[in-house]
C-alpha cells in the first residue's frame, strides 16, 4: 500500500451509522488520498470542499469517458463484463461533450423547475394515498411503506411506465442494494438483464401505440434516427429510473430518521413549515445520500494538496465529506435546519450536476410535510442504534425504518 493510502470501511455499519469521525479524519489526515475501491481499483478520493467544487467544475481536466484519456475501458467494466453492462454505463453521466449535451438536452425540459412544480398536486396525492394506507397500522416500516414507494411512483409516472409493474422494480432494486459488495456485481447482472428486457418490451409497446410520459417522447426521438440510438435509449431510461428513485428514497428515509433524532430541530420545523425548504437542504448536507461522485479520469498530470495525480488516474469527489468540511461549514456535525447559506454539493456541480434536483427537492419537501402533519407524534419504534443501514458503497441509506405512528 502506498504511503498516503487510507483504509476506510465505507460500507460498514459502523461508518454508515456515524460517518462524521471518518469525514473528520479525511479532512485532518488525508484530504486527498488514494484508496482501493472494490471492483474498480485504486482511485483518488478528494474531500476538501473547495477542491471538490473545483474538480467537478473542471470538465477539461476531469472527464467521464475513459477513451478521452487513452484508456480502453471504463473503471469497473473490464473485458469480462457483459455487453449489457457496457451499454448501461454509456448514458449522459458516462459521456463527455458533445454526446453529454445531446443526451441531457433530450430530457432537460421534463426536469425543469417549471415542469416539476406542475407535478406538485400529483406528488401530494401520491403521498396522501400512501399515508392513508399506512394509517391502518400503528407500527410500520417507513422505508417499505412510504420512502420507497413515493419516488418510485413519481418517476414511473413521469416516464410513463404502468403502475402494476412498480413492485417488480422494488424487488429488482432492493435485491441489488441489499447484496454485500463482493457479490453485488455477480448478482446485479441477471437483475440488469431483467430490467433491460422489460424496458425494451415497453419501448416496443410505445412504438405500437404512443402513450403519456417521457419514454414515448424518447422513442419518437429514437425513431427519428438522428438523436438517440436504441442502446442509448435503454441506457437513458435505466439511468433515470435508478437515479430518480433510489437516491430520493434515501433522502426521505434518512431525512426522517435524522429529524427524529434531533427533536429540537423537528419541533422547530413543525411549528413553522416555511422552513421545509431549508430543512431539506440541510438534510442533503447532513445525511448526503450520494456520498461520492461518479469516477472521473484525469486528463493530465497534476498536483492536488501535494498529491501527484497522473494522466488517466481515477478521481472521485467525496461529496458527503465535502459537505462536512469545517473549512466551509461552521459546526458541520450540527444539524441546523435554518443554515444559511448552505452551498452543499449533494447534487454535484459542473456540467453533470444532478438533472433531477428540482424533483428530488420537491418530493422530499412534500414527503416530510405530509408525514409529520398527518402523524405529528410519530417516533422510532426501535433504538436508533438498531436501525440497519444498507451495505452499499457510495450510497448512504437505511434498509428499514421501524416507526410507531402514535395515532391519537
Ligand atoms: C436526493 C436525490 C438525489 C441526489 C442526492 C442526486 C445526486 C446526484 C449527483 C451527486 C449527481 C452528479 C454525479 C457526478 O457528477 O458524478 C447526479 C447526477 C444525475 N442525477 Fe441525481 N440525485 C438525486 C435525484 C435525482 C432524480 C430524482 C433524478 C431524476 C431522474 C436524477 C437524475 C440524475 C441524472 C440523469 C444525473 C446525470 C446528469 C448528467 O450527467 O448530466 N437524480 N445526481
Amino acid at each position: 500500500m502506498a504511503r498516503h493510502d487510507l483504509t476506510l470501511e465505507l460500507d460498514s455499519q459502523a461508518y454508515k451509522s456515524n460517518p462524521f469521525p471518518t469525514y473528520a479524519r479525511m479532512h485532518a489526515e488525508s484530504p486527498v488520498c488514494r484508496m482501493k475501491v472494490p471492483l474498480v481499483g485504486r482511485a483518488w478520493i478528494v474531500s476538501p470542499y473547495d477542491d471538490v467544487v473545483a474538480l467537478l467544475k473542471d470538465s477539461e481536466r476531469f472527464v467521464q469517458e475513459p477513451q478521452n484519456v487513452g484508456r480502453r475501458r471504463r473503471a469497473g467494466v473490464g473485458w469480462w463484463a457483459p455487453r449489457l453492462l457496457r451499454i448501461l454505463t454509456e448514458n449522459m453521466l458516462g459521456r463527455d461533450a458533445p454526446a453529454h449535451r445531446r443526451l441531457r438536452g433530450l430530457v432537460e425540459q421534463a426536469f425543469s423547475r417549471r415542469h416539476v412544480m406542475g407535478m406538485r398536486p400529483r406528488i401530494e396525492a401520491i403521498a396522501d394515498e400512501l399515508l392513508d394506507k399506512m394509517a391502518a397500522s400503528q407500527d410500520v416500516d417507513l422505508m417499505r411503506d412510504y420512502a420507497r414507494p413515493l419516488p418510485l411512483a413519481v418517476i414511473t409516472e413521469l416516464l410513463g411506465l404502468p403502475e402494476e409493474d412498480r413492485p417488480k422494480f422494488t424487488r429488482w432494486v432492493r435485491s441489488m442494494m441489499r447484496t454485500p459488495l463482493v457479490l453485488r456485481l455477480l448478482l446485479s447482472v441477471p437483475v440488469m438483464w431483467q430490467i433491460s428486457r422489460y424496458l425494451r418490451g415497453q419501448f416496443e409497446l410505445c412504438r405500437e401505440s404512443p402513450r403519456e410520459g417521457l419514454i414515448s417522447g424518447l422513442v419518437e426521438a429514437e425513431e427519428a434516427g438522428s438523436h438517440l440510438s436504441e442502446d442509448e435509449l435503454l441506457s437513458m431510461v435505466f439511468l433515470l429510473l435508478l437515479a430518480g428513485h433510489e437516491t430520493t428514497v434515501h433522502l426521505i428515509g434518512g431525512g426522517t430518521f435524522t429529524l427524529l433524532r434531533h427533536p429540537t430541530e423537528l419541533a422547530k420545523l413543525k411549528s413553522d413549515w416555511s422552513l421545509v425548504g431549508s430543512t431539506v437542504e440541510e438534510l442533503l448536507r447532513y445525511c448526503t445520500p450520494v456520498e461520492f461522485s461518479s469516477i472521473k479520469y484525469a486528463t493530465e498530470p497534476m498536483t492536488i494538496r501535494g498529491k501527484e495525480i497522473a494522466r488517466g488516474d481515477y478521481v472521485l469527489a467525496a461529496l458527503a465529506a465535502a459537505n462536512c468540511d469545517p473549512a466551509r461549514f461552521e459546526n458541520p456535525e450540527r444539524l441546523d435546519i435554518e443554515r444559511t447559506p448552505n452551498p452543499h454539493v449533494a447534487f454535484g456541480s459542473g456540467v453533470h450536476f444532478c438533472l433531477g434536483l428540482q424533483l428530488a427537492r420537491l418530493e422530499a419537501q412534500i414527503a416530510l410535510e405530509r408525514l409529520f402533519k398527518r402523524f405529528p407524534e410519530l417516533e422510532l419504534a426501535v433504538p436508533a442504534e438498531n436501525v440497519k443501514w444498507l451495505p452499499a458503497l457510495g450510497l448512504r441509506g437505511l434498509d428499514a425504518l421501524p416507526v410507531n405512528l402514535r395515532k391519537t
